[in-house]
């Protein structure tokens, strides 16, 4: 680990009881961080709702070379905050640094955006008036954000609402607390205000989370987690009509026709489903061969995921890292079990690996079906289910066949094959003939018990912002 990580992970160590970080690759104990009590939160919700009226008060030029300057920062340290991420999150290195990168794209683009947050004037309808429109800042958010992507989830939240002139309060997943720590250590070097970017550290999820829900001083709270947890969050603010961000579970269908360019949706396949092990909310869960190109894609795709090396991130020749927890490996492999006992074949993998902990071989099965439990449940590992399937319409309904509706992808070259099936899949965001989809610039998020709202892009912003009409009469 870097030195600056090093001291970092010193810096947040506390004695005594706290919230104990464990590495998912090896099981040791990294760290021990504050466990905030519900009143030091309740403190932090206070300061917030202080600092707010000097923070949206600053022009809108003003947050923004803030925010350069934080993003700046993060990019000097990519790669201490890389080690970190690697360290309590489990992925492979190049990956978490290629994280870094991403979240820091957040905070560079609505750096920029927020000086783009235009209201407008309205023709009129009576003489003596005019109507005009502006947009405020919501007030105090709340952030409740996930362990898949540490620090990505937190500056997709908080650089629209900082940018738009809210302050933000973090709770981070209990399990990748540290790098969570170490944004906002390089936010208050960039000059953030303490009040304006709190994360808050905490072993109570449901308490602390109940907490950030129903005060009445938060306006506004955005989630990145399961559809599961999602649904109590939105009930808990519902009693002071919070605003909600929800960007909860996912079931992608990765889809390819006969016509496909096979190489490109292998590798587009391979990208989409064994990132992150497996661990993202637009992995790829279910995928959906067309019969005259099935066999070949079995065969080519078998043949790389049998390449993978399974390790531990920090390893230079890793490709696939751990689960998060045995929990997570428990799952999986249930999943995968149930499968084969119901007629699915493992061409390659199908069990815990041999590396023991937290590791799952990267898996492929084919011949599984929809009446399987793994077609329908969101396996977050590094397994593919492979189904065969016979014409477009059949395809079509199997793909929506599900409550969720995120990410969806799909392989064809017919052009008019391409917009149909585009316009037809009921989902937020769908990769035609590519397999990652996520970026800075465009809007993600998705439809269904996938989520509400639009995180990235122009979209982001207005999640953070209040339309405020204004009558001018009496002219
Ligand atoms: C997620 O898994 O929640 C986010 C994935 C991404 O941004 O690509």
């Amino acid at each position: 680990m870097t030195a600056a990580a090093t001291s970092l992970l010193d810096a947040y160590h506390i004695k005594g009881s706290g919230l104990d970080v464990d590495n998912p690759a090896t099981g040791t104990l990294l760290a021990t961080v504050k466990d905030y009590s519900l009143d030091e939160i309740s403190d932090c919700i206070a300061a917030a709702t202080t600092a707010m009226p000097a923070w949206a008060k600053r022009t809108a030029k003003d947050r923004a070379g803030v925010l350069q300057r934080w993003y700046g920062l993060i990019m000097q340290h990519q790669e201490d905050l890389a080690q970190l991420i690697t360290a309590e999150c489990g992925k492979p290195l190049p990956e978490a640094r290629g994280e870094v990168a991403y979240g820091a794209s957040f905070v560079e683009w609505f750096a920029e955006e927020g000086k783009r947050a235009y209201g407008e004037v309205i023709p009129t309808h009576n003489p003596r008036a005019r109507i005009v429109v502006t947009k405020q800042p919501v007030g105090v958010v709340s952030a409740i954000t996930p362990w898949n992507f540490p620090v990505a989830m937190i500056t997709r939240k908080a650089a629209p609402a900082l940018a738009a002139g809210c302050p933000m309060i973090v709770k981070p997943a209990e399990a990748t607390p540290l790098s969570a720590l170490a944004i906002e250590a390089l936010a208050y070097e960039a000059g953030i205000p303490e009040g304006v970017f709190k994360v808050v550290t905490s072993c109570d999820a449901a308490a602390s989370g109940k907490l950030l829900t129903t005060h009445p001083d938060i306006r506004k709270i955005s989630f990145t987690g399961s559809t599961a947890v999602g649904k109590i969050l939105m009930r808990q603010a519902a009693d002071t009509i919070k605003r909600a961000s929800m960007e909860l579970g996912g079931n992608a269908p990765f889809i390819v026709f006969d016509d496909a360019d096979l190489d490109a949706a292998i590798d587009g396949a391979m990208a989409s489903k064994y990132r992150n092990a497996g661990q993202t909310c637009v992995c790829a869960n279910r995928f959906y061969v067309q019969e005259g190109i099935y066999d070949a894609f079995i065969e080519k795709f078998a043949e790389k995921v049998a390449s993978l090396n399974v390790g531990n991130g920090a390893d230079d020749d890793t490709d696939v890292g751990p689960l998060i927890n045995p929990v997570a490996l428990k799952k999986v492999s249930d999943l995968v079990d149930g499968a084969v006992d119901a007629g699915a074949l493992a061409i390659v993998g199908g069990a815990p690996s041999e590396l023991g902990g937290n590791y799952y071989t990267p898996t492929v099965l084919a011949d599984t079906t929809p009446d399987m439990e793994i077609s329908n449940a969101e396996i977050f590992g590094p397994v593919a289910p492979v189904f065969r399937f016979k014409g477009e319409d059949d395809v079509i309904e199997m793909a929506n066949n599900t409550p969720y509706g995120l990410a969806a992808y799909f392989y064809a070259r017919d052009l008019g094959r391409v917009w149909r099936v585009a316009e037809a899949l009921e989902y937020g965001m769908v990769g035609v003939n590519e397999g990652i989809l996520s970026t800075e610039v465009a809007p993600f998020g998705g439809v269904k018990q996938s989520g509400i709202g639009r995180e990235g892009s122009r979209h982001g912003l207005d999640e953070y912002l209040e339309i405020k009409y204004m009558l001018m009469g009496g002219l």
